[in-house]
């Protein structure tokens, strides 16, 4: 038996009617070519496994049944594991992805032009069927935005993709969850030229699409570790800002209500506002900036992230009144100055939260 070319992995659950009908379009696509399917099924029980082993008399397909786990990601990952051809194809059961797009896919791959490729709805000569509602496309182009600085294509939510086997060995440290594998693999992998083969998706005609709000809310949190992975102190100073943005609400809000009901000066109420909004930021940042750092001692912790935001409003103050006291331009444009204020004492708070506070 000659060496496997491509093993095409599909993960599938109650894919019962859809199986015999990509083996059969993947057949017809890949004459002469030695390949194999491995589908990876999460014990699905509607006849698949039936179904698998009657192709498989014919067609070189297998079946992998998982009893103890679920998920669309782990189950690609445990048919990547298992495949013995020089490139991997994964793709979807239900027929949205075109086996027709299957060779021009190996063809970038084995030419060099590429060390990655997705099928893509999203570069010339791409599309979708076009009865997506409002909804299921603004969803699908947010995600798709969220996730382009990640990656060098307009399609990263693809979950067509294919690469040379021998590749993954270089995706270190894969977290699997939700839908995304393809992405994670493209981040986490040494791959340096990725690139796209327009494909048209069609929408299933058979079963029914297994991606839930939950699934949708894993995306969330995958992306978030993949920025990590990629951009780690960029990722950590986005979030930083982020939470220190809702720190300043806080801020604002007990600063103008002491105020307001009372009756407190705008200089007390300053200086009792900040302590509110620091603990705020303080939870936050351990809770999601720095949820992967160590976990020291709440008070301790808290007490060092007091300080040093301290020390930061100090820097922030004092750059405000030191350039609208000196340099003439701050002096008409007080508000530049006000932000870069702003901007020095985060970028301080932020350093001494990294080494000091949460350290690794
Ligand atoms: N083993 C296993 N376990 N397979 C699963 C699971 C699971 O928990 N959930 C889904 N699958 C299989 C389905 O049987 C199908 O073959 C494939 O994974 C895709 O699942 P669908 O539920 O059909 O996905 P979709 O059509 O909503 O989403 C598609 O669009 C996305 C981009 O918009 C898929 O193509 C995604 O891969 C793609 O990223």
């Amino acid at each position: 038996m000659p060496d496997i070319k491509i093993s095409i992995v599909i993960p599938t659950y109650q894919e019962v009617i859809n199986i015999p009908l990509i083996c059969e379009q993947i057949n017809n696509h890949l004459t002469d070519i030695p390949f194999e399917i491995i589908f990876v099924d999460d014990n699905s029980q509607d006849g698949s496994s039936e179904a698998v082993a009657r192709i498989a008399e014919q067609i070189p397909a297998r079946i992998i049944v998982r009893t103890q786990e679920r998920g669309l990601s782990t189950a690609v990952i445990t048919g990547i594991e298992s495949a013995k051809g020089r490139y991997i194809v994964v793709m979807d059961c239900d027929l949205s992805h075109p086996a027709s797009a299957i060779l021009p896919i190996i063809d970038k791959l084995e030419s060099g032009q590429n060390d990655f490729v997705v099928g893509s709805r999203y570069i010339e000569g791409g599309s979708f069927d076009d009865d997506w509602g409002f909804f299921r496309l603004l969803n699908s182009k947010i995600a798709t935005w969220l996730a382009l600085p990640l990656c060098h294509i307009k399609d990263p939510m693809s979950g067509f993709f294919a690469f040379e086997r021998q590749q993954f060995e270089t995706c270190a440290h894969l977290t699997p969850t939700g839908y995304k594998i393809g992405l994670e693999i493209m981040v986490k992998g040494e791959f340096s030229k990725p690139g796209e083969q327009p494909i048209h998706f069609k929408d299933r005609e058979h079963g029914e699409s297994k991606l839930s709000l939950k699934e949708q809310l894993l995306y969330l949190r995958h992306l978030r570790r993949l920025y990590r992975f990629k951009y780690p102190v960029t990722s950590e100073f986005a979030q930083f800002g982020l939470v220190g943005g809702t720190g300043f609400v806080i801020d604002s809000l007990i600063y103008f209500a002491l105020q307001a009901f009372f009756g407190l000066g705008h200089n007390f109420s300053r200086a009792i506002s900040f302590w509110p909004a620091a603990t705020w930021n303080w939870f936050w940042n351990r809770t999601i900036t720095f949820t992967h750092r160590e976990k020291s001692n709440h008070l301790r912790q808290w007490l060092s992230f007091l300080a040093t935001s301290l020390a930061g409003f100090v820097m922030n103050f004092g750059t405000y009144t030191t350039l609208t006291s000196y340099v003439p331009f701050f002096i008409d444009n007080k508000f530049i100055a006000l932000i870069l204020g702003v901007l020095v004492g985060m970028g301080f708070n932020f350093m001494m939260a990294r080494i000091f506070v949460f350290k690794e």
